[in-house]
Protein backbone atom coordinates (compact mmCIF):
# COMPACT_ATOMS: atom_id res chain seq x y z
CA UNK A 1 0.00 0.00 0.00
CA UNK A 2 1.27 3.39 -1.06
CA UNK A 3 3.07 5.31 2.13
CA UNK A 4 0.57 8.08 2.95
CA UNK A 5 3.00 9.89 5.68
CA UNK A 6 3.74 9.74 9.11
CA UNK A 7 1.04 10.30 11.72
CA UNK A 8 2.21 10.84 15.19
CA UNK A 9 -0.82 9.65 18.26
CA UNK A 10 -0.64 11.31 21.05
CA UNK A 11 -1.87 9.22 24.13
CA UNK A 12 -1.15 6.32 21.64
CA UNK A 13 -0.83 3.28 24.05
CA UNK A 14 -4.26 4.22 25.42
CA UNK A 15 -7.89 3.22 24.82
CA UNK A 16 -8.58 5.35 21.95
CA UNK A 17 -5.23 5.50 20.30
CA UNK A 18 -4.54 1.69 20.21
CA UNK A 19 -8.08 1.34 17.54
CA UNK A 20 -6.66 4.61 16.09
CA UNK A 21 -3.14 3.38 15.22
CA UNK A 22 -4.71 0.10 13.73
CA UNK A 23 -7.15 2.26 11.40
CA UNK A 24 -4.38 4.01 10.20
CA UNK A 25 -1.56 1.84 9.79
CA UNK A 26 -4.19 -0.54 7.26
CA UNK A 27 -4.85 2.69 5.50
CA UNK A 28 -1.57 2.94 4.84
CA UNK A 29 0.01 5.72 7.17
CA UNK A 30 3.25 5.11 8.73
CA UNK A 31 2.45 5.67 12.95
CA UNK A 32 3.80 6.98 15.77
CA UNK A 33 3.04 6.59 19.30
CA UNK A 34 3.93 8.89 22.06
CA UNK A 35 2.80 8.21 25.71
CA UNK A 36 4.40 8.72 29.09
CA UNK A 37 2.68 5.04 30.16
CA UNK A 38 1.21 6.72 33.26
CA UNK A 39 -0.38 5.04 36.08
CA UNK A 40 -3.28 4.57 36.56
CA UNK A 41 -4.45 3.91 33.24
CA UNK A 42 -0.85 1.88 32.96
CA UNK A 43 0.77 -0.59 35.41
CA UNK A 44 3.49 1.71 36.77
CA UNK A 45 5.99 -0.84 34.38
CA UNK A 46 6.75 1.27 31.99
CA UNK A 47 6.15 -1.48 29.49
CA UNK A 48 3.96 -0.75 26.23
CA UNK A 49 0.60 -2.65 26.11
CA UNK A 50 0.60 -6.03 24.34
CA UNK A 51 -2.35 -4.86 22.04
CA UNK A 52 -0.37 -1.64 20.50
CA UNK A 53 0.46 -2.34 16.73
CA UNK A 54 3.82 -3.98 16.43
CA UNK A 55 4.12 -1.40 13.62
CA UNK A 56 3.98 1.72 14.98
CA UNK A 57 6.92 3.66 16.16
CA UNK A 58 6.97 4.42 19.72
CA UNK A 59 7.94 7.28 22.01
CA UNK A 60 8.09 6.91 25.43
CA UNK A 61 7.58 11.29 26.70
CA UNK A 62 5.64 13.61 28.53
CA UNK A 63 3.19 16.03 26.62
CA UNK A 64 4.15 18.36 29.51
CA UNK A 65 8.13 18.44 28.27
CA UNK A 66 9.12 20.41 25.37
CA UNK A 67 11.89 18.45 24.55
CA UNK A 68 10.01 15.15 25.07
CA UNK A 69 7.11 16.77 22.09
CA UNK A 70 10.27 17.87 19.45
CA UNK A 71 11.57 14.40 19.44
CA UNK A 72 8.04 12.87 19.02
CA UNK A 73 7.24 15.43 16.26
CA UNK A 74 10.18 14.98 14.35
CA UNK A 75 9.83 14.08 10.29
CA UNK A 76 5.60 13.50 11.42
CA UNK A 77 2.79 15.11 8.42
CA UNK A 78 -0.02 15.03 10.82
CA UNK A 79 -0.79 14.67 14.35
CA UNK A 80 -3.75 13.29 16.81
CA UNK A 81 -3.41 14.61 19.87
CA UNK A 82 -5.52 11.85 22.45
CA UNK A 83 -2.95 12.17 25.37
CA UNK A 84 -5.05 13.56 28.37
CA UNK A 85 -6.06 13.94 31.80
CA UNK A 86 -9.46 13.10 32.81
CA UNK A 87 -12.59 11.68 35.53
CA UNK A 88 -13.42 14.54 37.70
CA UNK A 89 -10.78 14.16 40.34
CA UNK A 90 -10.09 17.43 42.61
CA UNK A 91 -6.46 17.80 41.72
CA UNK A 92 -7.65 20.99 39.48
CA UNK A 93 -4.37 22.40 38.70
CA UNK A 94 -3.39 18.64 36.55
CA UNK A 95 -5.91 18.93 33.74
CA UNK A 96 -4.84 22.28 32.26
CA UNK A 97 -1.07 21.25 33.02
CA UNK A 98 -1.51 18.02 30.57
CA UNK A 99 -4.51 19.26 28.65
CA UNK A 100 -4.14 23.05 27.92
CA UNK A 101 -0.62 23.50 28.31
CA UNK A 102 0.21 20.21 26.58
CA UNK A 103 -1.47 21.37 23.66
CA UNK A 104 -0.30 24.76 23.69
CA UNK A 105 3.63 22.98 23.76
CA UNK A 106 2.42 21.03 20.65
CA UNK A 107 1.17 24.62 18.62
CA UNK A 108 4.44 26.78 19.99
CA UNK A 109 6.92 23.92 19.14
CA UNK A 110 5.20 23.60 15.25
CA UNK A 111 5.30 27.86 14.46
CA UNK A 112 8.49 27.68 16.43
CA UNK A 113 10.43 26.13 14.51
CA UNK A 114 8.69 25.48 11.29
CA UNK A 115 7.17 22.39 11.51
CA UNK A 116 5.56 21.23 7.64
CA UNK A 117 2.93 19.37 10.12
CA UNK A 118 0.05 19.64 7.79
CA UNK A 119 -3.10 18.56 10.37
CA UNK A 120 -3.82 18.79 13.58
CA UNK A 121 -6.78 16.94 15.23
CA UNK A 122 -7.74 17.47 18.95
CA UNK A 123 -10.00 15.31 21.07
CA UNK A 124 -12.36 17.49 23.17
CA UNK A 125 -15.34 15.36 24.94
CA UNK A 126 -19.50 15.97 24.68
CA UNK A 127 -18.55 17.07 28.70
CA UNK A 128 -17.78 20.75 27.53
CA UNK A 129 -21.29 21.43 26.68
CA UNK A 130 -21.94 21.27 30.43
CA UNK A 131 -25.46 20.92 31.50
CA UNK A 132 -26.55 21.56 27.93
CA UNK A 133 -29.66 22.53 25.46
CA UNK A 134 -33.16 22.42 26.45
CA UNK A 135 -36.79 22.86 25.73
CA UNK A 136 -39.09 25.36 28.19
CA UNK A 137 -42.58 25.23 27.26
CA UNK A 138 -43.09 28.71 28.17
CA UNK A 139 -39.62 30.25 27.27
CA UNK A 140 -38.63 27.74 24.09
CA UNK A 141 -34.31 26.62 24.03
CA UNK A 142 -32.80 27.69 26.75
CA UNK A 143 -29.41 26.64 28.42
CA UNK A 144 -29.26 25.64 32.47
CA UNK A 145 -26.29 26.38 34.21
CA UNK A 146 -25.90 23.74 36.75
CA UNK A 147 -27.43 21.66 38.86
CA UNK A 148 -29.09 22.06 42.31
CA UNK A 149 -29.09 18.58 43.01
CA UNK A 150 -30.06 18.88 46.88
CA UNK A 151 -32.95 16.54 47.92
CA UNK A 152 -32.21 14.44 44.82
CA UNK A 153 -33.74 16.94 42.36
CA UNK A 154 -31.40 15.88 39.46
CA UNK A 155 -33.05 17.65 36.45
CA UNK A 156 -32.54 21.03 35.69
CA UNK A 157 -34.98 23.69 35.60
CA UNK A 158 -35.44 26.65 33.51
CA UNK A 159 -32.63 29.27 33.97
CA UNK A 160 -35.24 31.48 33.32
CA UNK A 161 -38.72 30.28 35.00
CA UNK A 162 -37.38 27.83 36.77
CA UNK A 163 -40.00 25.30 35.51
CA UNK A 164 -39.59 21.68 34.25
CA UNK A 165 -37.46 21.35 30.60
CA UNK A 166 -36.72 18.60 28.35
CA UNK A 167 -33.57 17.99 26.95
CA UNK A 168 -32.58 18.98 23.43
CA UNK A 169 -29.71 17.25 21.25
CA UNK A 170 -26.43 19.31 21.78
CA UNK A 171 -25.26 21.25 19.08
CA UNK A 172 -21.38 22.10 17.96
CA UNK A 173 -22.77 25.34 18.24
CA UNK A 174 -22.86 25.31 21.98
CA UNK A 175 -20.58 25.24 24.71
CA UNK A 176 -21.01 25.50 28.84
CA UNK A 177 -17.95 23.48 30.35
CA UNK A 178 -18.71 23.40 33.77
CA UNK A 179 -16.07 21.00 35.49
CA UNK A 180 -11.83 21.35 35.82
CA UNK A 181 -11.93 18.52 32.93
CA UNK A 182 -14.06 20.17 30.38
CA UNK A 183 -13.07 23.89 30.94
CA UNK A 184 -9.81 22.74 29.96
CA UNK A 185 -10.74 20.43 26.83
CA UNK A 186 -12.58 23.55 25.57
CA UNK A 187 -9.15 25.69 25.97
CA UNK A 188 -7.42 22.58 23.53
CA UNK A 189 -10.69 23.09 21.14
CA UNK A 190 -10.20 26.74 21.21
CA UNK A 191 -6.27 26.75 20.64
CA UNK A 192 -6.79 23.89 17.83
CA UNK A 193 -9.48 26.64 16.14
CA UNK A 194 -7.74 29.38 16.70
CA UNK A 195 -4.22 29.15 16.60
CA UNK A 196 -4.30 26.66 13.79
CA UNK A 197 -6.31 29.07 11.67
CA UNK A 198 -3.93 32.48 12.83
CA UNK A 199 -0.73 30.13 11.90
CA UNK A 200 -1.80 28.23 9.05
CA UNK A 201 -1.72 24.85 10.96
CA UNK A 202 -5.27 22.80 9.40
CA UNK A 203 -7.19 21.70 12.57
CA UNK A 204 -9.94 20.02 14.02
CA UNK A 205 -11.62 19.17 17.24
CA UNK A 206 -13.81 16.53 17.89
CA UNK A 207 -16.10 16.47 20.88
CA UNK A 208 -16.74 12.52 21.18
CA UNK A 209 -19.33 11.20 23.50
CA UNK A 210 -18.54 7.93 25.87
CA UNK A 211 -16.25 5.60 23.72
CA UNK A 212 -16.57 2.09 24.11
CA UNK A 213 -14.91 -1.22 23.60
CA UNK A 214 -11.94 -3.55 24.01
CA UNK A 215 -8.70 -2.17 25.55
CA UNK A 216 -10.47 0.58 27.81
CA UNK A 217 -8.12 0.88 30.67
CA UNK A 218 -9.64 -1.39 33.73
CA UNK A 219 -7.15 -0.04 36.00
CA UNK A 220 -8.77 3.27 35.62
CA UNK A 221 -12.12 2.84 37.44
CA UNK A 222 -12.76 6.32 37.75
CA UNK A 223 -15.03 6.93 34.85
CA UNK A 224 -16.70 4.59 32.06
CA UNK A 225 -19.63 3.24 33.20
CA UNK A 226 -18.84 0.06 30.76
CA UNK A 227 -15.50 -0.55 32.47
CA UNK A 228 -17.01 0.26 36.17
CA UNK A 229 -20.62 -1.64 35.14
CA UNK A 230 -18.58 -4.45 33.76
CA UNK A 231 -15.85 -4.73 36.55
CA UNK A 232 -18.26 -4.85 39.05
CA UNK A 233 -20.61 -7.64 37.63
CA UNK A 234 -17.86 -9.63 37.07
CA UNK A 235 -16.78 -9.38 40.51
CA UNK A 236 -20.27 -10.40 41.85
CA UNK A 237 -21.72 -7.19 42.32
CA UNK A 238 -24.29 -4.95 40.95
CA UNK A 239 -23.34 -1.72 38.65
CA UNK A 240 -23.09 1.32 41.34
CA UNK A 241 -25.58 3.97 39.82
CA UNK A 242 -25.24 7.79 40.11
CA UNK A 243 -28.40 9.81 41.13
CA UNK A 244 -31.63 7.95 39.99
CA UNK A 245 -29.85 6.19 37.08
CA UNK A 246 -32.68 8.21 34.38
CA UNK A 247 -30.13 10.61 32.88
CA UNK A 248 -29.72 9.98 29.30
CA UNK A 249 -26.26 9.28 27.10
CA UNK A 250 -25.24 8.48 23.99
CA UNK A 251 -22.40 5.82 23.66
CA UNK A 252 -20.15 5.98 20.38
CA UNK A 253 -18.08 2.18 19.53
CA UNK A 254 -14.24 2.92 19.53
CA UNK A 255 -13.79 1.51 15.78
CA UNK A 256 -16.03 4.32 15.32
CA UNK A 257 -14.25 7.40 16.69
CA UNK A 258 -10.99 5.78 15.22
CA UNK A 259 -12.55 5.92 11.63
CA UNK A 260 -13.94 9.65 12.71
CA UNK A 261 -10.44 10.51 13.37
CA UNK A 262 -9.02 9.20 10.23
CA UNK A 263 -12.01 10.81 8.05
CA UNK A 264 -11.38 14.86 9.72
CA UNK A 265 -7.31 13.98 8.97
CA UNK A 266 -8.22 13.45 5.65
CA UNK A 267 -10.52 16.02 4.81
CA UNK A 268 -10.07 19.64 3.79
CA UNK A 269 -13.83 20.19 4.98
CA UNK A 270 -13.34 19.39 8.36
CA UNK A 271 -10.44 21.92 8.79
CA UNK A 272 -11.30 24.95 11.36
CA UNK A 273 -14.29 22.61 12.23
CA UNK A 274 -15.41 21.02 15.74
CA UNK A 275 -17.62 17.80 15.26
CA UNK A 276 -19.84 15.73 17.61
CA UNK A 277 -18.97 11.75 17.52
CA UNK A 278 -21.64 10.39 18.77
CA UNK A 279 -24.01 7.02 18.88
CA UNK A 280 -26.53 9.19 17.70
CA UNK A 281 -29.78 8.12 20.22
CA UNK A 282 -30.08 8.08 23.96
CA UNK A 283 -30.01 5.53 26.42
CA UNK A 284 -30.58 5.87 30.32
CA UNK A 285 -27.75 4.92 32.72
CA UNK A 286 -30.24 2.04 33.66
CA UNK A 287 -31.07 0.70 30.40
CA UNK A 288 -26.96 0.46 30.03
CA UNK A 289 -26.88 -1.25 33.31
CA UNK A 290 -29.22 -3.59 32.36
CA UNK A 291 -27.55 -4.44 29.03
CA UNK A 292 -24.12 -5.06 30.83
CA UNK A 293 -25.86 -7.36 33.22
CA UNK A 294 -27.47 -9.37 30.26
CA UNK A 295 -24.21 -9.57 28.28
CA UNK A 296 -21.69 -10.41 31.12
CA UNK A 297 -24.70 -13.36 32.06
CA UNK A 298 -24.85 -11.82 35.93
CA UNK A 299 -28.55 -10.33 35.25
CA UNK A 300 -27.92 -8.40 38.70
CA UNK A 301 -30.42 -5.57 38.84
CA UNK A 302 -27.94 -2.51 39.52
CA UNK A 303 -27.62 -0.68 42.37
CA UNK A 304 -29.24 3.30 42.67
CA UNK A 305 -26.71 4.67 45.02
CA UNK A 306 -28.24 8.24 45.14
CA UNK A 307 -24.89 9.46 44.57
CA UNK A 308 -23.57 11.85 41.99
CA UNK A 309 -20.05 13.21 40.83
CA UNK A 310 -19.36 16.32 41.50
CA UNK A 311 -19.52 18.34 38.19
CA UNK A 312 -21.48 16.13 36.37
CA UNK A 313 -23.90 16.72 33.48
CA UNK A 314 -27.70 15.76 33.73
CA UNK A 315 -28.68 14.42 30.02
CA UNK A 316 -25.85 14.76 27.35
CA UNK A 317 -26.71 13.34 23.81
CA UNK A 318 -24.93 14.65 21.07
CA UNK A 319 -26.40 15.56 17.40
CA UNK A 320 -24.16 14.01 14.96
CA UNK A 321 -25.53 15.51 11.78
CA UNK A 322 -22.56 17.78 11.32
CA UNK A 323 -20.40 14.57 10.81
CA UNK A 324 -22.88 12.57 8.87
CA UNK A 325 -22.56 15.40 6.52
CA UNK A 326 -18.84 14.38 5.55
CA UNK A 327 -19.87 10.93 5.23
CA UNK A 328 -19.60 9.41 8.69
CA UNK A 329 -21.83 7.30 10.06
CA UNK A 330 -21.86 5.33 13.64
CA UNK A 331 -22.36 1.53 12.94
CA UNK A 332 -21.53 -0.61 15.72
CA UNK A 333 -24.86 -0.78 18.52
CA UNK A 334 -23.50 -0.46 22.45
CA UNK A 335 -24.65 -4.01 22.39
CA UNK A 336 -22.10 -4.56 20.21
CA UNK A 337 -19.42 -2.29 22.20
CA UNK A 338 -20.29 -4.14 25.36
CA UNK A 339 -20.22 -7.39 23.82
CA UNK A 340 -16.63 -6.58 22.34
CA UNK A 341 -15.74 -5.23 25.88
CA UNK A 342 -16.62 -8.14 27.86
CA UNK A 343 -14.92 -10.69 25.67
CA UNK A 344 -11.92 -8.87 26.11
CA UNK A 345 -12.11 -8.22 29.53
CA UNK A 346 -12.37 -12.00 30.68
CA UNK A 347 -9.13 -12.83 28.87
CA UNK A 348 -7.41 -9.86 31.07
CA UNK A 349 -5.26 -10.84 34.41
CA UNK A 350 -7.43 -8.71 36.99
CA UNK A 351 -5.22 -8.30 39.80
CA UNK A 352 -8.00 -6.43 41.95
CA UNK A 353 -10.81 -4.99 42.31
CA UNK A 354 -10.24 -1.70 40.52
CA UNK A 355 -13.61 -0.65 40.75
CA UNK A 356 -14.46 -0.83 44.08
CA UNK A 357 -10.98 0.75 44.90
CA UNK A 358 -11.92 3.63 42.50
CA UNK A 359 -15.42 4.37 44.52
CA UNK A 360 -13.79 4.69 48.22
CA UNK A 361 -11.17 6.72 46.22
CA UNK A 362 -13.74 9.12 44.80
CA UNK A 363 -15.54 9.26 48.34
CA UNK A 364 -12.56 10.24 50.48
CA UNK A 365 -11.54 12.51 47.45
CA UNK A 366 -15.13 14.50 47.71
CA UNK A 367 -15.42 13.80 44.02
CA UNK A 368 -18.74 11.36 44.93
CA UNK A 369 -21.41 12.93 47.70
CA UNK A 370 -24.88 12.29 48.45
CA UNK A 371 -27.52 14.50 47.72
CA UNK A 372 -28.44 16.49 50.86
CA UNK A 373 -32.00 17.21 51.79
N1 LIG B 1 -12.89 7.44 26.25
C1 LIG B 1 -13.87 8.32 26.19
O1 LIG B 1 -15.05 7.98 26.43
C2 LIG B 1 -13.61 9.75 25.81
C3 LIG B 1 -14.70 10.63 25.69
C4 LIG B 1 -14.46 11.96 25.34
C5 LIG B 1 -13.16 12.39 25.09
N2 LIG B 1 -12.12 11.51 25.24
C6 LIG B 1 -10.76 12.02 24.97
O2 LIG B 1 -10.11 11.14 24.07
C7 LIG B 1 -8.72 11.09 24.35
C8 LIG B 1 -8.25 9.64 24.49
O3 LIG B 1 -9.00 9.04 25.54
P1 LIG B 1 -8.84 7.50 25.91
O4 LIG B 1 -10.18 7.02 26.34
O5 LIG B 1 -8.11 6.79 24.84
O6 LIG B 1 -7.94 7.62 27.20
P2 LIG B 1 -6.79 6.65 27.76
O7 LIG B 1 -6.61 7.03 29.17
O8 LIG B 1 -7.07 5.24 27.42
O9 LIG B 1 -5.53 7.11 26.90
C9 LIG B 1 -4.86 8.31 27.14
C10 LIG B 1 -3.39 8.04 26.95
O10 LIG B 1 -2.70 9.27 27.18
C11 LIG B 1 -1.52 8.98 27.90
N3 LIG B 1 -1.13 10.17 28.64
C12 LIG B 1 -1.75 10.75 29.71
N4 LIG B 1 -1.07 11.81 30.14
C13 LIG B 1 0.01 11.92 29.32
C14 LIG B 1 1.10 12.81 29.27
N5 LIG B 1 1.22 13.81 30.16
N6 LIG B 1 2.03 12.64 28.31
C15 LIG B 1 1.93 11.63 27.42
N7 LIG B 1 0.93 10.73 27.42
C16 LIG B 1 -0.03 10.88 28.37
C17 LIG B 1 -1.91 7.83 28.83
O11 LIG B 1 -0.77 7.11 29.26
C18 LIG B 1 -2.83 7.02 27.95
O12 LIG B 1 -2.13 6.00 27.27
C19 LIG B 1 -8.51 11.95 25.59
O13 LIG B 1 -8.08 13.22 25.18
C20 LIG B 1 -9.89 12.05 26.21
O14 LIG B 1 -10.03 13.26 26.94
C21 LIG B 1 -12.31 10.21 25.58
Amino acid sequence: MANKGRVLISGGAGFIGTHTAHELLQAGYQVRLFDNLCPPVHDGSGQWPVWVPAAAERVLGDVCNREDWRQALAGVDAVIHLAAYQDLLPNFSRFFEVNSVGTALLYELIVAEKLPVKKVVVASSQFVYGEGRYECAKDGVVFPNGRNVSGGRWDPVCPQCGGAVTPLPLLETHANPKNQYSIAKYSQELMAVALGRNYGIPSVALRYSIVQGPYQSFRNAYSGVLRVFTLSNLAGRPAPVFEDGRQLRDYVNVTDVARANRLVLESDAADFEVFNVGGGRGYTVLEFAALVAEVTGTNLAPQVTGEYRVGDTRHSVSDITKLQKLGWQPTKTPRDSVQDYVKWIRGEKLDKDYAAEALVKMRQMGALRKATA
